[in-house]
């Protein structure tokens, strides 16, 4: 991935040497205001593309530093530790969300989890596929508060020591939006991804609708869930219960993961090794609050209730 990110940047940095200069403290300064300032630049540069602001670049920064902890192994510590391995400044204690067409997320833990834990661990999925880089690829700032952003989460197969090590799988996109507190951690995103679903059948080269794909799938959540969800946290009597129960359920699409089906319990399952306290409900009979059937508009449209303003202020300049 960082291949690929370089690649872009040199590409880029290639038109004039002052991005050259930018680029090789980039590079050196990840973390910092890296960017020189136009001051520091000499005189005959002055047909360089304006710079972005600081704030921009504070939260192109902070975009980018989110997704680089999608890229596997970095999500790991975050997989193993939960909100703990997260860098500070990232998110807001008060941070809540949406992702669709996977959820919303109220707390700074459920946040979090879903940007790291859910990105694949190549033990976790039959395609051994992991999220190898990211380019964020569209990124306007025009306010302090608020930016928008389109990131390319490149996937491809981890196997080391095998032929297909870093064979390119297809990639996933989001488009988000986002608002940072006076600090510039974020507070609110709006974010989708989409095609989820086809990029899951083209992956793992199956398709969703056929059965011996859907039952594969029930019998590996029953399993994970008689292994994670035990003592207090346990959900059915025995895999064969699960089994059956969740057989009578709809299969669902990953284009519609938030319901009262299968792939809606197949993305939650992966959060019970985080926190299984909170997730066994999800993946079990009821679904618990999270699987839960929901009438189209409500999920997609409960602005106010989500970010707590009115519907269409929240992602604005003021
Ligand atoms: C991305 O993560 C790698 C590995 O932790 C790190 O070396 C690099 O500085 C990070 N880059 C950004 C932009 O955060
Ligand atoms: C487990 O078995 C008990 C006793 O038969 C039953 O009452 C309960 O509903 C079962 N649990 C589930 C999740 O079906
Ligand atoms: C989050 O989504 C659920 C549906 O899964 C909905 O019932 C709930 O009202 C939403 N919460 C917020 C704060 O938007």
């Amino acid at each position: 991935m960082l291949r690929r990110s370089k690649f872009n940047l040199t590409s880029l940095a290639a038109r004039t040497w002052a991005l050259v200069l930018a680029l090789a403290l980039f590079l050196l300064a990840p973390q910092a205001h890296a960017l020189p300032t136009q001051t520091a630049w000499p005189p005959h540069s002055k047909s360089v593309r304006p710079q972005r602001p600081c704030f921009a670049q504070r939260n192109f920064n902070t975009i980018s530093r989110i997704y680089n902890l999608t890229v596997y192994p970095n999500n790991v510590p975050i997989i193993q530790a939960g909100g703990a391995a997260v860098p500070r400044g990232l998110f807001s204690q008060d941070v809540v969300g949406r992702v669709d067409p996977v959820g919303n997320f109220t707390s700074f833990e459920d946040s979090i989890e879903y940007f790291f834990a859910l990105a694949p661990l190549p033990t976790g999925n039959a395609a051994e596929a992991a999220i190898t880089g990211y380019q964020i690829t569209e990124f306007s700032s025009q306010c302090r508060d608020v930016a928008s952003s389109v990131v390319y989460l490149y996937c491809s197969v981890w196997n080391p020591g095998q032929a297909d090590h870093l064979k390119p799988l297809p990639p996933l996109k989001q488009v988000a939006f986002w608002r940072f507190d006076k600090h510039g951690a974020v507070l609110y995103y709006d974010a989708w991804i989409p095609n989820l679903n086809s990029w899951v059948q083209t992956t793992t080269a199956a398709y969703v609708g056929d059965a011996a794909y859907q039952a594969a799938s029930i019998e590996q959540i029953c399993g994970g869930t008689q292994a994670r969800c035990t003592g207090a946290n346990t959900q059915w009597n025995s895999t064969a219960e699960c089994v059956a129960a969740l057989s009578a359920k709809p299969y669902g699409t990953y284009d519609e993961a938030w319901g009262d089906n299968i792939v809606c319990r197949s993305i939650h399952l992966v959060l019970t090794q985080v926190r299984p306290d909170v997730h066994c409900p999800h993946v079990g009979p009821t679904g618990g609050g999270k699987c839960v059937d929901i009438a189209y508009p409500e999920n997609y449209f409960s602005d106010e209730e989500l970010y707590g303003q009115p519907a269409g202020e929240t992602f604005m300049c003021k």
